[in-house]
């Protein structure tokens, strides 16, 4: 890991090449978009993508984006239809994001979506961006390259000024043209629902598709795609119990730590070592690995509350949390 401030390069062909080849290798680059400057790493790896809530200091795993050159290549992680196809011929490359069901066989990260069966993609159309995208070659998570809760960097000076130990290179493209986010539209329900006004207009979505459902005030029936906002968010199937020091024989144990109690009918250690950022890098995988059939639940160890112990404290207390009544 990286540490002082990171190494800004004017984005040349060579600075990208070499950028390409960090992001490659799992490190993390901040790159320009017409948006803002993403904090860009391997949307194939929960450990870049781990990397990336680290850098960002992030309290919660919220869904990062998935950042690809053209729909065609969306379309090999995302199940598209005539709605997004549209989307995308009139905004494509630009600054909207399309929020689709996941593929069975996408590459995407679960930890990049946040364990949710949608992934966010867009096709930002900044030539260092689209230059850089064509070069890994993968899906490039990249939310914006601040830290949490401050504002979105739209120079690559303040992108050096936020964010230090974690970043391999800033690569430097000048001012971002529109410098606010994209504008994020549901498309898994019959009506599409914006989720986030930003760069790509409301008005010029709705001349294309028709009228836009506004995402439902936090809490209300029927507010289901706007992650963080539910108490029950990752929900495995089996009852998931917390601070776990024991596991009876009908349980499965997602442990942490080097000390693991026998007995359960299956155990997982997010990190034998104790580490935060491999337990991050784990945590989704693992839940979905435990939640097999005929167990009575899952029993989750502690895991220490600073750092990533946060995030991952938070989505484990939403796995945990009531679940909401079918409908
Ligand atoms: O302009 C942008 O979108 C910039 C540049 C770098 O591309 N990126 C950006 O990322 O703003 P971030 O992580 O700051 O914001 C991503 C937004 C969040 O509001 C998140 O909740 C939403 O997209 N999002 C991502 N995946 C989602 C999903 N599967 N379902 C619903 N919302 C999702
Ligand atoms: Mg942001």
């Amino acid at each position: 890991m990286t540490t002082g401030a990171p190494e800004l390069a004017p984005a040349t062909p060579a600075n990208i090449a070499r950028a390409a080849a960090l992001i490659r290798e799992g490190a993390l680059v901040a790159f320009p978009t017409e948006t803002v400057y993403g904090l860009g790493g391997d949307a194939t790896s929960d450990r870049a993508v781990a990397r990336i809530f680290e850098a960002k200091g992030r309290p919660q795993f919220n869904p990062l984006i998935a950042h690809v050159p053209d729909a065609a290549t969306a379309r090999a992680q995302v199940q598209w239809n005539g709605t997004a196809e549209r989307l995308a011929q009139h905004f494509w490359p630009g600054p909207l994001t399309l929020v689709l069901p996941r593929r069975t066989d996408s590459a995407v990260s679960l930890l990049c979506s946040a364990g949710l069966e949608t992934v966010a993609v867009r096709a930002p159309a900044h030539p260092v961006a689209q230059a850089l995208l064509r070069a890994v070659g993968r899906p490039v998570a990249a939310p914006s390259a601040n830290r949490s809760g401050a504002v979105s960097p739209t120079q690559a000076q303040h992108v050096a000024h936020s964010l230090g130990a974690g970043v391999a290179l800033v690569l430097d493209g000048g001012a971002c043209t529109v410098g606010l986010e994209s504008t994020v539209v549901d498309l898994t329900a019959s009506q599409a629902v914006l989720l986030r006004p930003g760069g790509a207009i409301r008005e010029a979505i709705e001349a294309v598709i028709g009228p836009l459902a506004t995402a439902p005030a936090i809490g209300r029936p029927g507010a289901l795609h706007a992650p963080g906002q539910l108490e029950s968010h990752y929900a495995p199937s089996l009852p998931v119990r917390l601070d776990a020091v024991a596991a009876g024989p009908d349980e499965a144990l997602l442990a942490f730590g080097p000390d693991v109690p026998q007995g359960a009918a299956l155990t997982l250690n997010l990190s034998a070592a104790g580490d935060l950022a491999e337990a991050a890098a784990n945590l989704f995988a693992m839940l979905r690995a435990l939640d097999r059939p005929g167990l009575r639940g899952i029993a989750v160890m502690p895991v220490p509350h600073h750092g990533l112990g946060l995030a991952i404290n938070d989505r484990l207390r939403r796995a945990a949390a009531p679940r909401p009544p079918p409908h």
